[in-house]
């Protein structure tokens, strides 16, 4: 209904590009939260059970709070989530990273929901750049989430072994 009323955003606010990134921000919730399950579902080994719970945990976050989030802010510009499912994946800016084969190699999984996180943080930060300003609304939403996924980083390094660091440091700078 606001989509045409729309006064909370500044008059001559382009809201399309806001729109779309919202709707590639969604996609990639639902992509993170469900490699999260499969995360959750697959590692094995000595720490795989407490390391699970916090996949779970991350995972029902990324839905139930992220994507619902992002899903009110689009109801605002009166736009409904994608009615069909393969097109989650085509919206989706991150997509995710190729997760190992060996269900063991529990830190080549953490690396990949790293890397999903840093996408998402940068997501999160053009989409606070795009409303910073003349879209308040989604400009906080942007910052919400930008913490969250911030400190799902943190977290998920934490979790890594010194050589799972070691491994990360050398991905993301060689
Ligand atoms: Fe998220
Ligand atoms: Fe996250």
């Amino acid at each position: 209904m606001s989509g045409w009323i729309g006064v909370e955003v500044s008059p001559k606010f382009n809201k399309d590009k806001v729109v779309e990134k919202l709707l590639s921000l969604f996609a990639d919730e639902w992509i993170a939260g469900y490699y999260y399950m499969v995360t959750a579902y697959t590692i094995k080994g000595p720490h795989a059970e407490t390391i699970s719970e916090i996949f779970l945990k991350e995972s029902r976050e990324e839905l139930e709070k992220h994507a619902k989030m992002i899903a009110d802010r689009l109801q605002d510009f009166d736009v409904d989530p994608p009615r069909d499912f393969k097109s989650l994946y085509d919206l989706s800016g991150c997509k995710y990273p190729e997760l190992p084969n060996d269900p063991y190699d529990i830190d080549g999984f953490i690396i990949a929901a790293i890397k999903a996180e840093l996408c998402a943080i940068k997501g999160y930060k053009e989409l606070y750049d795009m409303t910073h300003g003349p879209d308040p609304v989604t400009e906080e939403l942007a910052e919400d989430l930008l913490r969250d996924e911030t400190r799902h980083r943190t977290e998920l390094v934490n979790l890594l072994s010194r050589e799972g660091l070691e491994r990360l440091r050398k991905e993301l700078t060689g």
